[in-house]
């Protein structure tokens, strides 16, 4: 299956891509890495297992629409059968989402639909979550609001912090998105005409 990862910072979870790949755990191809900043050590992780990088800097764009058509541009150029957001923090307009609608996954670090947007874990802790996790659903429009596929549970403890309570929940991120990436891969997985996703054919 032939893949376009988008980053914006660390890439963690393209690692795991990257890892799962090369153990023959994962049947995809990760034609290129786009990021919107330079400096996204993401892109050195992509350099490092020889992977095509390309940065696309959204702040060389007036219109957010424009920076889609850019990037659409950009992303077809590989001609991805699939699209991974992970760890990409532009939020994405009609133009791009409808462009690559059924074939645009989003990781989430919330048990969405409870968390939506920024700073998931610190909001976590201040609600008095006893459990948090991680989602990857769909990209449409709504932020953060697509159909989920798949989501990765961890317990809230008594002494967590945002830190430690962010790192248990990219372990789980680092083994829940190669899954559903594979599943997309084996053909088990698709969004259905309903807009539901569907796993076997069940929902
Ligand atoms: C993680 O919290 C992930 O849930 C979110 O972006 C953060 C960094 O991801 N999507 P990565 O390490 O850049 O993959």
């Amino acid at each position: 299956l032939a893949v376009v990862v988008l980053i914006s910072g660390g890439g963690s979870n393209l690692q795991a891509f990257i890892d799962a790949q090369q153990r023959a755990e994962l049947p995809i191809i990760i034609r290129s890495v786009i990021s919107n900043n330079a400096d996204a050590y993401g892109l050195e992780r992509a350099r490092r297992a020889g992977i095509a990088t390309q940065v696309l800097d959204h702040r060389t764009f007036f219109q957010r629409e424009q920076f889609d058509a850019a990037l659409i541009n950009l992303i077809d150029q590989a001609a991805p059968e699939l699209v991974l957001l992970a760890g990409f923090m532009r939020i994405l307009t009609p133009v791009l989402v409808n462009h690559y609608d059924g074939r645009l996954l989003n990781i989430h670090p919330s048990l969405l639909p409870k968390l939506r947007g920024l700073h998931t874990h610190a909001r976590a802790l201040a609600n008095g979550e006893v459990e948090h996790g991680a989602s990857i659903h769909f990209v449409t429009a709504e932020l953060d609001g697509g159909p989920v596929i798949a989501q990765a549970r961890v317990p809230v403890l008594k002494d967590d912090d945002a830190n430690c309570l962010a790192a248990r929940v990219l372990i789980q991120e680092h083994r829940l998105y190669p899954r559903v990436v594979r599943w997309f891969a084996q053909r088990r997985l698709q969004l259905n005409a309903a807009g539901i996703p569907e796993l076997d054919g069940v929902k």
